[in-house]
Parts: structure tokens; C-alpha cells; sequence
């Protein structure tokens, strides 16, 4: 199979330091300059950024990258042990472009650099149906597996890792997984599309194999996946060639590998993860450097669909306001908090401009005073909407409209009128967080001091673990940020708006992923899954965290490019040295106890990319409370800048929708 297409490559390796004649070790940071020291068959090649592709997305093919030197592994002078330690690190990455992609790669040992047996699918471009099992292979791998086969080979499940021995039915499998300091288990997919590091020790005095994997950037777990008792004298030749091997089958994936470093004595060299070149990503994605652009350009057209939107509404509106007739449906009777749309009518003295509190990403929100008990109300009027979803979102909110705390809107009633969804709140004098942190149109020119500020954030946190975890049942809020959260008299804040983004998600058809969020607020995966999680919600969290510290938006359009990001700004001074820097001069002043610099640490925690290493809320309430200690070191949650492009990347091509504005902010 693998002669119908070799292909070699020469280009010199500059990087190369072989140390003695009896060892071999070796690092590519990627491998734009390993040239002539891989040997390549198959359907792999170098990408021109330097990454090493064993298979592209094609369908039943197969590949392997050889390093072209054998390395020494049974040595016959030495007594006490004649097999020998080795250790590797590598770096590898499975894409996949259409829904499910398909098979695996392996790091494999093997007594030769071509591998005739070897045969797509389940075989991983390892090994074949004449060979496989064959104790004279002499074939030690590691498999990365994403694909559950129907042929038994002793896989766990359809994304494992496994030892392999002369056979592809492994020997030691687990689901792909890592262990967190606090032992708890991981699991991640393979196929995600992001980056994984892997670390494969063998010790060649106590015959223990460790394996142990974690997504980037999680730095290596100390408690292995994979520990495997095995003698390799009889597997190995006094000679072998180490090396990767990957396979598609009826369905296909590309597989990568980004950076690989391997020593035949002692440990691998770490691999710098600031060193490496850009992560793959799928061809339909915008370059990095053209996101800023698009940026703007969704803002613009944004801008625009909205005064599109506010004309219709407007016009729709004056059509309206001839017919108050009120047509109930039979099922709106079953649920509680219906109010009449006649008194709502009055208390807004029609839907009066002048009462207009502001417009947000789901509609306008009016000043309502119920001329009978003087009691004042916000009123959002969401119009516009699909007709299907509607009654089971009446359903979601009237249920909602049970819930009771201290820092959430109380959402006192609803009222359905044709495609129309009125939904009435509790009236917060002090406007929204964002107008007072941001100083616009805040006449009363109050400047928020820290004191207050955490104590908004404690707020805010504490309204959230109500619904994750305190309320009947999980509600996701989704729409997490700085206008969504306002301020009673004495500052007490109040999150609002949960769970109005389902309103979206039932109104669109079910086979489409449509993200709902605000823009710099999204959690990587959110714009990748589709799916809000509560992971999600903290990562919104820290944004806000950042934003309530710093004193900016998380996006800030007309700032240097360095700073457009806040996240991204704030990482980068953080991994400068100089964190302090980025918090906002009105407060700069109360910096003395450490504690600023702790909640901003907080805040970069939860935003860490990859949802299952986000605190729950419950914990990062602890912290706030300095009750417990921040779970990790922050050099080691950082994230690269490839691993930010990469994520970026993935937001742009997505189907997201963007909310802007607030519920009863900008007065
Ligand atoms: C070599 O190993 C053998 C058996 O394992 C032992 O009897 C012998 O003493 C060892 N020789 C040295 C020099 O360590
Ligand atoms: C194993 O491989 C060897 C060498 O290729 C071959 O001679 C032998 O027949 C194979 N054994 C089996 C059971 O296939
Ligand atoms: C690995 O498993 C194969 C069966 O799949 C078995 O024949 C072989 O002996 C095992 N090797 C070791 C070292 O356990
Ligand atoms: C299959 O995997 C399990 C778990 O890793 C292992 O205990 C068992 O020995 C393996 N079976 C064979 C035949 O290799
Ligand atoms: C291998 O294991 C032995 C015995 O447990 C230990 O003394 C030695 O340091 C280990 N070697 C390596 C390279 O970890």
C-alpha cells in the first residue's frame, strides 16, 4: 500500500544536537525545519506552517513519519539492564471537517521504516489483516484512537488511548482522559480538534510504561493514564525506529502532529508550547489576521440589521396601536403570572418612546408605573418572533417567574400578545453595570470603588450559583456580562435576562448550531459545540470579573490591537509580569492588601479555554471570599498565542448570534 505513494523530503534540521553515539535525543518544536531527519510515506506531509500531517481528510488512507536514524534500544554490555528507558513527548491534534471523522494514529517502534503489512481503518497504518497479532512483527505502538471498532480489538470505547504489542488489539486501553490534582478524571475527546499533549515513559529497569495525556495547555497530570507493566526485551530489536502511523477509514479525519520530542536516556526535552507554529484549524476558517476586520464588519452589519429591526418594530408598532383587542390562546390560561396587555399598555402610556429604557439584544425595555398601585415595573417587549417555540417558552418563563433571590430580577409577570412576548421586571433605580463602570450617559458620574465593585461581583456570583445549582432545576443563563447586571439602590446587584436566550434557540430549526451570546463573553467551545454549559457561564463570569477590574469592555474597538481584546490584554501583562498594570486607575489606588490582583487571577481562571479546568461557580465564590486558595498556578493556565488564534478562528466560523445592548441600561 504505502509504495504507491513515497515521498521523501530533505531539508537540513539546524536544530539537531545528537549527544553520543549510544543515545539519541531529539526535539521539533515544530517541524518546519526537521527536513531529511523524517522520513515520510504515504498520505503524510509537512504543511508549509510546519506541522506534520499524517493523513488529511481523505477517506481510507494511510501514513507514517519515521525519524530516519535508528535508535539503539537493546544494549548487550550493560548488565543491570539491557533494554533501555526511553521517553517522548508529543504534541498531535485531530481535526475533522465533516460531522464524524474517523481513525486514529499511533506512536509507533517499530524494526523498520516501511511498514508493508500495514493497511487503513482499524489497522492504523500500523499494521494489516496478514500481520496483525504476528508475535515476529516486533511493532511496539501507542494508539490514539477515536473510532470504536466492530471487530474486536479490546477498545474501551471509541475514543481511547491503548498499548499496542505486534497487534492492534491493545493490550492496556483507557477512554482518553487525564487526572486533575484533585484525582478527579477528564475525559475529552480525541477528535475535537484541539490540541493534545502526550507523555510516554518507559523504564527500562522496572519495565513500567506511563502514559499520560491533557489537553493544551494543562500541564502534564501527575497521575498517569496508563501504567502498564511490560518487558520489551523480547518485542524490541537491538535496533528500532520510532516514529508516527495514522489511518482514516469510511470516515475520515486529518491527523497532526505539532511538536515531538523524544530522548533514548533520561526524560524528553520539555516542548515549548510558545515555540510552536500555528495549530491547524479547518479550511473553511478566517485567518486570524483578517478576524479583526470581520470583527468590525459584523458590528457594522449588526448595527445596521438593528436599525432595520427598530424601523419594523416602530412601524409594527403604529399598525398595533389601533388594534388593543386582546386574543388569549387556551393554553396561556395554564400559566401563572399572565398580565393584561391593556394594563401594560397604560403603565408605558402605550409604548411610549419617551419611556424607552433601552434596547437589547432581544428588544426594547420600557419604564412601566401601574396607575392603580403606583408600583413601577420594567417592561421588555420582545417582538418578532417565530410562532413555534413560543408556547413552550411561555412555559419555561412562567416557571422562572417562581424564582426568588436576592441577585436575580425578579421577573414579575408576562403577557403574550400575537407574535409579541412582553415580560415584566422588577424596576432597578441605578441602571445597568456597564453604564456606571463605563461612564456613558451616567449623569449622576458615580465612580464605582473596589469595595463596591467585589462586592457586585460576590453578588453577581451568588445569583449565578442559584442557578446553577440552588434553584429546582440547572438553568444556564447564557447571556453573562456587564449589562445584563443591575444595580438596586445600594448597589446591590441583580443578574438579568436568564434564560431569555432559549427564546432564540427554540425559534430556529433544530439541525442548525446557532450560538447565542455576546460577542467577547463567548467561551471557545460555546462557538464550537453550540451548546452552553454552565462552564460557559463562568467563563462570562471572568470576563466580567476583568471588566468590573479594569474598568473596559471586553472588546474595545478603537483601543491598539494589543488591547482590543481585554482577555487577550490581560494575559498578555500577566505573562509579561506587569498584571497590574491593567487595573483601572479609579481604583488603582486600593491595590496595598493583594486582593485586586487576586480577584483579576480569578477572573483569568475562569476564562481558561478549556471548560472542564473552569472552576465551578461554587469555587469561585470561595475565592472571592478568600475562604479558599486559587486552585492553580497561573503560568500554567496561560494560553498561548496559537492556542488564542486557534480558538478565534473557530468563533469566526461559527453561526453566532450577536446580542448587544442591555435590558435597562443606558438611561
Ligand atoms: C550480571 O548479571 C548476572 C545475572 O543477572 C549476575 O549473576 C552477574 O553477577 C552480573 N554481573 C555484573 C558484573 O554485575
Ligand atoms: C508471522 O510472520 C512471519 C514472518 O513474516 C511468517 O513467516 C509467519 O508465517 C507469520 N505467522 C503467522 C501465524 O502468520
Ligand atoms: C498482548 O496481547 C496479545 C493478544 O492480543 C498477546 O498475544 C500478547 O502476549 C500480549 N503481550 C504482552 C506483552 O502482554
Ligand atoms: C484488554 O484490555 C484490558 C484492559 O486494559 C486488559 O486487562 C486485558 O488483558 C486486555 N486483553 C487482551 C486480550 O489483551
Ligand atoms: C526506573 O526505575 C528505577 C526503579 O524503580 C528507578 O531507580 C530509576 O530512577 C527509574 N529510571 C528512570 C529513568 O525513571
Amino acid at each position: 500500500m504505502i509504495s504507491r505513494a513515497v515521498t521523501l523530503q530533505f531539508i537540513l534540521l539546524l536544530s539537531y544536537f545528537p549527544f553520543n553515539c549510544s543515545s539519541e535525543d531529539f526535539i521539533f518544536n515544530g517541524f518546519k525545519q526537521a527536513g531529511n531527519q523524517l522520513i515520510l510515506a504515504g498520505s503524510t506531509k509537512m504543511t508549509t506552517d510546519g506541522l506534520l500531517q499524517l493523513t488529511d481528510d481523505t477517506t481510507g488512507v494511510l501514513g507514517h513519519a519515521f525519524f530516519s536514524s535508528p535508535i539503539p534500544m537493546i544494549i548487550p554490555n550493560k548488565n543491570v539492564s539491557d533494554v533501555i528507558s526511553f521517553s517522548t513527548s508529543f504534541i498531535l491534534d485531530i481535526l475533522t471537517v465533516n460531522k464524524a471523522g474517523g481513525h486514529g494514529l499511533t506512536f509507533a517502534i517499530t524494526p523498520s521504516k516501511q511498514l508493508p503489512g500495514a493497511d487503513v481503518a482499524d489497522y492504523l497504518g500500523l499494521l494489516g489483516p496478514s500481520n496483525n497479532g504476528n508475535i515476529s512483527n516486533h511493532i511496539f505502538a501507542v494508539e490514539f484512537d477515536h473510532v470504536k471498532t466492530t471487530v474486536q480489538l479490546n477498545e474501551t470505547n471509541a475514543n481511547h488511548v491503548g498499548v499496542d504489542i505486534n497487534s492492534v488489539k491493545s493490550n492496556a486501553s483507557q477512554n482518553a482522559a487525564y487526572y486533575t490534582n484533585q484525582n478527579s478524571k477528564v475525559e475529552f475527546q480525541l477528535e475535537s480538534g484541539q490540541p493534545i499533549q502526550a507523555w510516554i515513559n518507559y523504564n527500562g529497569t522496572n519495565k513500567m510504561l506511563d502514559i499520560t495525556i491533557a489537553p493544551i495547555p494543562i500541564p502534564k497530570p501527575s497521575r498517569t493514564l496508563i501504567s502498564y507493566h511490560v518487558d520489551l526485551i523480547p518485542i524490541f530489536e537491538k535496533e528500532m525506529y520510532v516514529g508516527f502511523t495514522s489511518s482514516t477509514g469510511k470516515l475520515a479525519s486529518s491527523h497532526y502532529i505539532i511538536a515531538w520530542s523524544f530522548s533514548s536516556e533520561g526524560m524528553a526535552q520539555d516542548i515549548d508550547l510558545f515555540q510552536l507554529p500555528k495549530f491547524p484549524h479547518l479550511p473553511s476558517t478566517i485567518t486570524a489576521s483578517r478576524s479583526a476586520v470581520i470583527r468590525i464588519g459584523i458590528l457594522s452589519s449588526v448595527a445596521i440589521l438593528a436599525l432595520i429591526a427598530m424601523l419594523i418594530g416602530v412601524s409594527l408598532y403604529l399598525w398595533k396601536r389601533a388594534k388593543l383587542a386582546e386574543t388569549i390562546e387556551d393554553w396561556e390560561r395554564e400559566h401563572p403570572h399572565r398580565l393584561r396587555y391593556n394594563d401594560l399598555y397604560r403603565a408605558t402610556k402605550g409604548f411610549k418612546e419617551t419611556e424607552l429604557l433601552g434596547s437589547g439584544g432581544f428588544g426594547h425595555v420600557y419604564k412601566g408605573v401601574f396607575p392603580k398601585t403606583k408600583e413601577i415595573v420594567a417592561i421588555k417587549k420582545i417582538s418578532n418572533n417565530t410562532k413555534q417555540g413560543m408556547r413552550e417558552f411561555v412555559a419555561e418563563i412562567s416557571s422562572l417567574g417562581r424564582m426568588r433571590h436576592r441577585n436575580l430580577v425578579e421577573l414579575r409577570g408576562w403577557c403574550k400578545r400575537n407574535q409579541d412576548l412582553i415580560l415584566v421586571y422588577e424596576f432597578m433605580p441605578n441602571g445597568s453595570l456597564d453604564a456606571l463602570l463605563f461612564n456613558c450617559k451616567n449623569k449622576t458620574r458615580i465612580i464605582l470603588t473596589w469595595e463596591q465593585r467585589l462586592n457586585i461581583l460576590k453578588g453577581v456570583a451568588s445569583g449565578l450559583l442559584y442557578l446553577h445549582e440552588e434553584w429546582e432545576k440547572l438553568v444556564v443563563h447564557r447571556d453573562v456580562k456587564s449589562s445584563n447586571v443591575l444595580l438596586g439602590t445600594d448597589l446591590n446587584p441583580k443578574l438579568g435576562d436568564f434564560g431569555l436566550a432559549r427564546l432564540y434557540e427554540h425559534g430556529t430549526k433544530s439541525h442548525t448550531t446557532h450560538v447565542v451570546g455576546t460577542r467577547g463573553y463567548m467561551a471557545p467551545e460555546l462557538l464550537f459545540t453550540g451548546k452552553a454549559t454552565t462552564s460557559s457561564d463562568v467563563f462570562a463570569f471572568g470576563v466580567l470579573v476583568l471588566e468590573v477590574v479594569c474598568g473596559r469592555r471586553p472588546i474595545v474597538n478603537n483601543a491598539p490591537t494589543e488591547e482590543f481584546n481585554l482577555l487577550e490584554w490581560v494575559r498578555d501583562c500577566e505573562v509579561q509580569g506587569h498584571l497590574m498594570k491593567v487595573v483601572d486607575v479609579r481604583i488603582a489606588k486600593e491595590c496595598e492588601n493583594g486582593e485586586i490582583e487576586r480577584v483579576l487571577k480569578l477572573g483569568l481562571v475562569c476564562c481558561q479555554s478549556i471548560a472542564e479546568v473552569r472552576p465551578s461557580i461554587r469555587q469561585v465564590i470561595q475565592y472571592l471570599n478568600g475562604t479558599e486558595q486559587l486552585p492553580v498556578d497561573l503560568k500554567l493556565v496561560y494560553l498561548n498565542h496559537h492556542l488564542l488564534s486557534f480558538a478565534s478562528q473557530k468563533s469566526i466560523s461559527s453561526h453566532a448570534t450577536i446580542s448587544t445592548g442591555s435590558l435597562q441600561g443606558g438611561r
